[in-house]
């Protein structure tokens, strides 16, 4: 497995270039094309495209994501004492970005109430927890019942996209294996990082069509950002059975060189989850994220999953009963406070009741 697998793909894709001129140059020889043809035959092979590639019916212009809040830490509820719950802004601005827009999901709410959220987004976005537990909290318990109402959509056909940053990918690998943790503490706090393809991702739908800057970035440069305590192994994902549920697309290492999974992908569900924080590379700049990698090709790394995520969502069909009902749920409803001056991770946030 070479490291720089897209430059394969590059090559294939130049030749997809040359066959599209075959059909409208007027000189080229039958012959050419044919020989060009089948070497792209032969190449094509290395590409599987799954069914839920971005290629296909990308045709909701409209992407509402829903993102789980979840409990304030002490120093980030002082900013806002009647809230119940909040989010980072830097999750929604990341979203926002690629033409989606955000729906707050409550937590402590009836289920009644996340049923017609749920059928009402066209993705979630599940994010870390701070403090928060991911088996008593409301937040736990919400990401619970969000995730058994996205299998069961899914199971029926229903396209339903779920991203999992951070705790948000620990809360997907606790829930897929049945609600048991497999995790073992490490040390990759404040830690840039780059990451270490696995062969598979060159057939995964998440990195299959990124761009080769971006992959070259992530695989050459520092310029993911974790802030993480606890890991999945490669060797956890196999004895948990995990890895029946995901494939493993990427690693990373941390401060004492432990190897530890870094992006996981579903292999038959339109789920992911990536271990590092995309959205800190262009939108939080807390005095204490010093290794917040913050450079062009980073930032650029860092919005191609939002880039992809969102893309997702265009293919589910969920919508609001009404425009009305569309636009008391959505996050324009509320302010962002600053919150740089009591948490060093969040610059701003939104809060809920
Ligand atoms: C695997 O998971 C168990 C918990 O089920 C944990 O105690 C152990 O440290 C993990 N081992 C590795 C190598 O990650
Ligand atoms: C932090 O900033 C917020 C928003 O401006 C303000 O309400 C709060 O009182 C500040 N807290 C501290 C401890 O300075
Ligand atoms: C930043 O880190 C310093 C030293 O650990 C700590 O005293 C300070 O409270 C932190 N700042 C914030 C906003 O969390």
């Amino acid at each position: 497995m070479p490291t720089v697998w897209w430059a394969e793909r590059n090559q294939c894709e130049s030749i997809l270039d040359i066959v599209g001129m075959c059909g409208t140059g007027p000189l080229v020889a039958i012959a050419l094309c044919l020989l060009i043809a089948g070497v792209l035959a032969n190449q094509q092979r290395t590409f599987r495209f799954h069914p839920n590639s971005i290629r296909y019916n990308v045709n909701n212009n409209r992407p509402i994501i829903g993102i789980l809040s979840q409990e304030p830490s002490k120093s980030i509820a002082s900013v806002s004492p009647e809230s119940v719950s909040y989010i980072a802004a830097s999750y929604v601005k990341w979203l926002e970005g690629q033409g989606a827009r955000v729906v707050p999901i409550k937590v402590n709410q009836p289920d009644s109430y996340y049923k017609t959220v749920f059928d009402s987004i066209n993705g979630r976005l599940l994010i870390p927890g701070g403090g928060a537990s991911l088996v008593s909290s409301g937040y736990g318990k919400a990401g619970s019942i969000l995730y058994d109402l996205a299998i069961e959509a899914n199971n029926n056909g229903d396209f339903f996209p779920v991203w999992g940053t951070c705790l948000g990918f620990e809360l997907l690998l606790y829930l897929s294996a049945g609600r048991k943790n497999f995790l073992t503490p490490c040390n990759s706090y404040n830690r840039a990082a780059s990451l270490k393809f696995i062969s598979d991702a060159s057939v995964s739908r998440l990195y299959q069509r990124a761009p080769n800057d971006v992959l070259k970035t992530l695989s050459k440069e520092k310029s993911t950002s974790n802030f993480h305590h606890w890991c999945m192994t490669k060797e956890n994902l196999t004895a948990s059975s995990l890895d029946n549920f995901y494939r493993p697309l990427a690693t990373s290492t941390d401060d004492d060189g432990l190897e530890f999974v870094a992006t996981i992908e579903a292999i038959d569900y339109p789920f992911w989850g990536v271990q590092f924080h995309p959205e800190k590379n262009v939108y939080e700049w807390g005095a204490n994220l010093t290794s917040v990698p913050h450079w062009p090709s980073a930032i650029k790394a860092g919005q191609y999953f939002a880039e992809f995520f969102v893309n997702q969502a265009r293919k589910s069909q969920h919508r609001f009963a009404s425009r009305q009902e569309e636009a008391t749920y959505l996050i324009y409803n509320y302010a962002p406070l600053y919150t740089a001056n009591v948490s060093s991770s969040f610059l701003q946030s939104y809060f809920f009741d």
